[in-house]
C-alpha cells in the first residue's frame, strides 16, 4: 500500500513518528482515538505563505472554523497571524487563546444581533457584511452602542471553485455573500450609512480548491469592483481574498502559495491597499493525524471489514461528503494487502472512515493513522453514540503536550439535569 511520508510525519525503522514521537507512545499514554498535530508543519506553513506574498502589503488570518484549539489558534497568533472568527463562540475562543480582538476578522452568513454587538464591542479589526439588510442592522447596533463599525462586504463573484458542491460558496446559487451586480449599489447606500466604516471587499468563493484560475476569475472581478468602488470616492483599505487553498488528501496536486503569488500579486499591485487571507485547511490539514485502534476485523462473501475505534463522530469528513482521508498503519509489517471498508463504532452504515480502500491487513489491537486530520476534523466532532470526544496532543519536537483531554461522561452531562417535577 502506499504511505505518506512528510517532514512531521515520516516512518523511522517501520514506525510512524510525528515530529520525533512515535505515533505508538502517544496511542499509549492518551488511549485512542486521538488527535495529533504538529506544531512544526503549522509553523511552517504559515511562514511559507506570508512569505510567498513578501513583496505586497498582506496580512494572514487564520481561519479557526478550520481547527479552533486553543493552542493551534495562538501558535499563529504568536506567529504574527490574525484570526478569523465565524461566531461569538470561535471570538471567545480566539479571545482566550489570548487573541486581540483588534486582530481578527468576524465573518459568517447569519450572524445574529447579539454577535454583531459582540463584535462591535470589542472592536474586532472588520466586520464581514453579508447583505444590506445586515450592513443596516450592524449600523444600527454600532449606534445604540456609539461607536463605529469597520465593515467589508463579501461579494459573491460567481465563479466555480471546482469542488465539493457542498463546500463551494463562490457561485451564485450559493448563499454567500451580495451578487456582483448589485455592489457598486450597496456600498454607496452602505457607506452613506452614519455608523459604518465601509472599509473592505471580501471573498471566499470555496473550499479545497486545488487549481489557481478560479482564484484568478474571481480576483480580477473583484479588482475591477475594487477600482470603480474607490473612484467613486469609497475609502476602501483591505481587498480579502477569503481562503479555500486546496490540500493533498489523495493524489491531488494543488498550487503552492509561491505559484499562487506569481498569478495574484501582478493584481494585487494595482490596487493601493492591504490584502487579506483566510487560509484554513492548507495551514492545519496536513499537520494532524487521528489515531485510532482496530478493534475487530471481519468478512462476509462480499467485504473485508476492519472495525477500528474512531467513528464518523469523531471525523465526520468521509461521511458526509465521502471525503478521502489516506489511512495507514502506525507499523508496517509484511504482510498482504486487502481491500477493506474501514468503519467506526457507530450505529450508522454511513459511520466509515475509507470504503473499498486498499490497506495492509491489520491485526485487532493495532494502531491505524488516519491522515489529514488536522482541518475540520475535532472541530465537526460530536457525541453522536455519547460517544466522548478525542483528546488534542501537538507535538514539538521530541516533546508531547496534551492540549485538551478526553471529554469525560460528565462533560457529556454538564448541562443537563433531571427534573423531578416532570416524574411526579
Ligand atoms: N474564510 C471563510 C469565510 C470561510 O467560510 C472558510 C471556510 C475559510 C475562510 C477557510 O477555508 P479553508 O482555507 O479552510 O478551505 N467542513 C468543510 C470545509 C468548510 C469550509 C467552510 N469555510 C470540509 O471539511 O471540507
Amino acid at each position: 500500500m502506499r504511505l505518506f511520508n512528510s517532514d512531521c510525519f515520516t516512518y523511522r525503522n517501520n514506525e510512524l513518528y510525528c515530529e520525533e514521537i512515535p505515533a505508538a507512545l502517544i496511542a499509549e499514554n492518551y488511549g485512542t482515538p486521538v488527535y495529533v498535530y504538529s506544531k512544526k508543519f503549522f509553523t511552517d506553513r504559515y511562514k511559507e505563505f506570508t512569505e510567498a506574498f513578501s513583496e505586497i502589503n498582506h496580512r494572514v488570518f487564520f481561519a479557526s472554523k478550520s481547527n479552533f484549539n486553543l493552542n493551534v489558534i495562538k501558535i499563529f497568533a504568536d506567529l504574527g497571524a490574525g484570526i478569523d472568527v465565524n461566531s461569538a463562540g470561535e471570538l471567545y475562543r480566539a479571545k482566550k487563546a489570548g487573541v486581540n480582538p483588534k486582530d481578527m476578522l468576524f465573518s459568517g452568513v447569519g450572524k445574529t444581533a447579539e454577535e454583531i454587538k459582540e463584535a462591535i464591542e470589542n472592536n474586532v479589526l472588520i466586520l464581514k457584511a453579508e447583505s444590506l439588510g445586515e450592513a443596516h442592522l450592524i449600523n444600527k447596533l454600532a449606534g445604540d452602542l456609539g461607536k463605529i463599525a469597520p465593515i467589508a462586504f463579501r461579494v459573491n463573484p460567481d465563479v466555480n471553485p471546482e469542488t465539493h458542491p457542498y463546500i463551494s460558496t463562490g457561485l451564485a446559487e450559493n448563499k454567500f455573500g451580495i451578487s456582483s451586480d448589485d455592489t457598486i449599489a450597496i456600498f454607496k447606500e452602505a457607506d452613506a450609512l452614519p455608523n459604518l466604516d465601509v472599509c473592505g471587499i471580501d471573498m471566499h468563493i470555496g473550499s479545497q480548491i486545488t487549481k489557481i484560475s478560479p482564484y484568478v476569475e474571481a480576483v480580477q472581478k473583484m479588482a475591477e469592483l475594487f477600482l470603480k468602488l474607490t473612484s467613486d470616492g469609497i475609502e476602501l483599505k483591505h481587498f480579502d481574498i477569503g481562503g479555500g487553498m486546496g490540500i493533498t488528501y489523495d493524489n491531488e496536486t494543488p498550487f503552492t502559495p509561491k505559484e499562487l503569488a506569481k498569478e495574484l500579486v501582478p493584481i494585487f499591485k494595482t490596487l493601493d491597499c492591504e490584502i487579506l487571507f483566510e487560509p484554513g485547511r492548507s495551514l492545519t490539514a496536513n499537520g494532524g493525524v487521528l489515531l485510532s485502534e482496530v478493534l475487530y476485523t471481519k468478512k462476509n462473501n462480499q467485504k473485508n471489514f476492519i472495525v477500528a475505534d474512531a467513528a464518523m463522530t469523531d471525523l465526520l469528513r468521509p461521511s458526509i461528503y465521502g471525503a478521502y482521508h489516506h489511512i495507514q498503519p502506525a507499523k508496517i509489517y509484511d504482510r498482504n494487502d486487502i481491500t477493506a471498508d474501514i468503519v467506526g463504532p457507530v450505529c450508522e452504515s454511513g459511520d466509515f472512515l475509507a470504503k473499498d480502500r486498499e490497506i495492509t491487513i491489520s491485526e485487532p489491537g493495532e494502531l491505524l493513522s488516519i491522515m489529514s486530520a488536522g482541518a475540520y476534523g475535532q472541530v465537526m466532532a460530536s457525541n453522536y453514540n455519547a460517544r466522548r470526544r478525542p483528546p488534542e496532543i501537538i507535538i514539538d519536537g521530541d516533546k508531547h503536550y496534551s492540549t485538551r483531554s478526553r471529554e469525560t461522561f460528565e462533560h457529556l452531562l454538564f448541562d443537563e439535569v433531571i427534573v423531578d417535577d416532570l416524574h411526579r
